[in-house]
């Protein structure tokens, strides 16, 4: 694979915060069999030990538990690294509706002041997530950067915010910083418990146990699935970009478009599971009815090239979880 290739030093220090959790573990495995030295930060709040228990043993490899939301923590964590990838937050727009405050602290804040910590140690890069709920109620497909509606959400809202502050940190301080907007993850250790996981681990993991999946509305809403491969690319190609880049946003996604009811049929399929019909529920709030990304920007300015469709990124994901759930 070509990532192998990539004209990183050889000596080159990462930072993945949030590296305990779905994404985060993922970037951490594959920067470390790339050679590299990877720091990972997390408060392991939603993230799992377990995630990355099995780099404890490679010495290119260190794990600090701490809070983004101390600026010391991310100060001390930022000392000799050359790119930081700025995995850690709160996921979930039901829960962010839930709990707005918590979110600002979390995701706003604590990316502030991953990014001071950043600007002051001299990091050479950061490169953040973001997702595509900053476009909100835009009802225009495909979502282009540049076109954003108005936002349906905090969790949204706190990613709108980090990319402004991101474009100022540029502007301001020249950190050279890349917003990337993932739409709907997906892949190996991405939770599937509890009231807000994603979809598509829930229904593995429903089917595989006997139990009867939930859809929120009709079914008919559709997303750009991404496989994670795609996204952990996504980070090493940012690192890699040209300075013009800096200060931008960029969608991150294969370019796809899966309706609910065709994943949940897919998934069924691929399990060999027959008859078991899903329960359907209403809407929930903040959610969009329909996303699917043009990548174009990032193909262009980042180089990005998504390597796995969304069918092989199912495969791989349905194999890891019949073996590890
Ligand atoms: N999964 C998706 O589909 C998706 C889509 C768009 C954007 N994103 C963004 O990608 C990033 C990673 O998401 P994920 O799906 O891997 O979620 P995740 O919950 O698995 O990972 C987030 C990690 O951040 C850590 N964390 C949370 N608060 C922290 C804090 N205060 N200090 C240190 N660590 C903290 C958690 O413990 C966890 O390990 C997040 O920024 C999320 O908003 C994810």
């Amino acid at each position: 694979m070509g990532y192998q290739n990539l004209p990183f030093r050889e000596d080159s220090v990462f930072l993945v915060t949030g590296g305990a959790g779905f994404i985060g573990s993922n970037i951490c495995e594959r920067l470390l069999s790339m050679g590299h030295t990877v720091r990972c930060l997390d408060d392991l709040s939603t993230g799992k030990r377990e995630n990355v228990d099995m780099f404890a043993d490679n010495p290119s490899y260190t794990f600090i538990k701490g809070d983004i939301t101390d600026i010391e923590t991310c100060k001390a964590a930022c000392e000799g690294v050359d790119f930081v990838l700025n995995q850690a937050a709160w996921g979930s727009v039901p829960r962010s509706i839930e709990m707005p405050v918590y979110y600002e602290r979390v995701n706003i804040g604590g990316t502030l002041n991953m990014m001071e910590a950043a600007k002051t140690q001299g990091v050479k890069r950061f490169v953040y997530a973001s997702s595509s709920s900053v476009y909100g109620d835009s009802a225009e497909l495909p979502k282009r950067e540049g076109r954003e509606g108005d936002l349906l959400s905090p969790y949204a809202l706190t990613k709108r915010v980090c990319e402004e502050y991101g474009k100022l940190y540029f502007k301001l301080y020249g950190l050279e910083t890349y917003g990337l907007r993932y739409f709907n993850v997906f892949g190996k250790r991405q939770d599937p418990e509890g009231v807000y996981a994603a979809v598509i681990p829930k229904f593995i993991k429903q089917l595989l146990r006997g139990e009867t999946p939930v859809i929120y509305g009709d079914g008919k809403q559709s997303r750009d699935f991404t496989y994670v491969e795609n996204v952990v690319e996504a980070n090493l190609k940012a690192c890699l970009a040209p300075k013009e880049a800096a200060g931008q946003s960029f969608n991150i996604a294969y370019g796809g478009r899966e309706s609910l009811v065709d994943i949940y049929r897919s998934i069924s399929k691929a399990l060999g599971i027959d008859g078991v019909e899903p329960t359907f529920e209403p809407t929930r709030k903040g959610d969009i009815r329909h996303s699917n990304a043009d990548i174009a920007k990032a193909r262009e300015m980042l180089g990005y090239e998504p390597e796995y469709d969304f069918d092989k990124g199912l495969e791989l994901a349905i194999n890891w979880y019949k073996e590890n759930l």
